[in-house]
């Protein structure tokens, strides 16, 4: 048996090998630029196209003009998603939009925060359970070296999209800059795919830490509110004799009286929580 490996030169035996370990055949790709993946440079065949095809500047028929962010597709319904975005940032003169090349105008926040809201917008159309393969890279921009592989596998678990898995694509040729003098970082000779899982039902947390600390912790009442809870009390209070006074004794009756007790419960909450 061939093991597979996690290191190649050829990205497109990186993404075959996704496939058959990790997400079965492609579904959709959200940012096709001229479909380099699936060309037959490995083992000659290449890989079939994905059934969805799109991108922002489409290049070739078959291809939908689709922002990543906002997607024309439902809520959980995909398989599995392949996402190759632009993976620089520029800022300064001479800088302009050279998406389809991997560089995005702006800073590396800007970079990241298209990220964010692009996986936010791919969990939302994956299926529980579902794939996301997103090839990154990291890089230095104004001297400074960025992590942005850490970066997107932290906004990727706050999203409920599991690591699942990483592919490193290796490269024997970079370009370099002509002006470069002083080196102070490695140069990357590599980029990742890297292998998402959107949670699972049965994993999704029910609820968020912030939210158990939300609902979870005693508050004192403060100055107003003891009067706002007195009014609440006596308006039920007298629904409460109206119900017992005018509704036969009944099953739906003993209901009756429970939920407007439940009632009162949470408004009241409402303004010790959110006051
Ligand atoms: C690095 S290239 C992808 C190359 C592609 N994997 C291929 O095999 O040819 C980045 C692609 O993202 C597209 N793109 C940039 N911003 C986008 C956005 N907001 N929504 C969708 N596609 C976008 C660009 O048009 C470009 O084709």
């Amino acid at each position: 048996m061939d093991i597979i490996k996690s290191i190649s030169f050829s990205q497109t035996e990186i993404l075959q090998n996704i496939v058959d370990l990790h997400t079965g055949p492609i579904q959709a790709d959200v940012t096709f630029g001229n479909g380099a993946f699936y060309r037959g440079t490995y083992q000659k065949s290449g890989l079939p196209w994905p059934q969805f095809r799109f991108d922002i500047e489409p290049r070739g028929s078959g291809i939908i003009p689709a922002d990543v962010c906002h997607l024309p597709i439902k809520d959980s319904c995909l398989r599995n998603i392949v996402f190759d975005p632009p993976f620089m940032a520029r800022t300064g003169p001479g800088a302009i939009l050279k998406a389809r090349f991997g560089e995005l105008v702006g800073t590396i926040r800007d970079l990241w925060n298209f990220y964010f809201l692009a996986m936010r917008e791919i969990h939302r159309v994956l299926a529980p359970g579902g794939w996301l393969v997103f090839k990154c890279q990291n890089g230095v921009l104004s001297g400074k070296n960025n992590n942005t592989y850490r970066q997107i596998c932290n906004m990727a678990e706050t999203l409920g999209l599991e690591w699942v898995d990483e592919f490193i694509l290796l490269a024997t040729r970079r370009m370099m800059h002509p002006n470069h003098k002083v080196q102070r970082h490695a140069r990357k000779f590599h980029c990742f795919f890297v292998v998402f899982r959107k949670r699972p039902l049965w994993k999704e947390k029910s609820m968020s830490d912030q939210d158990i600390e939300k609902r979870f912790t005693y508050r004192p009442p403060k100055e107003s509110q003891p009067k706002k809870y007195e009014i609440l009390r006596a308006s039920a209070k007298e629904l409460a004799y109206l119900i017992t006074n005018l509704c036969p004794d009944s099953r739906e009756k003993a209901l009756a009286l429970t939920k407007l007790e439940e009632t009162v419960m949470w408004a009241n909450a409402s303004i010790a929580r959110n006051e």
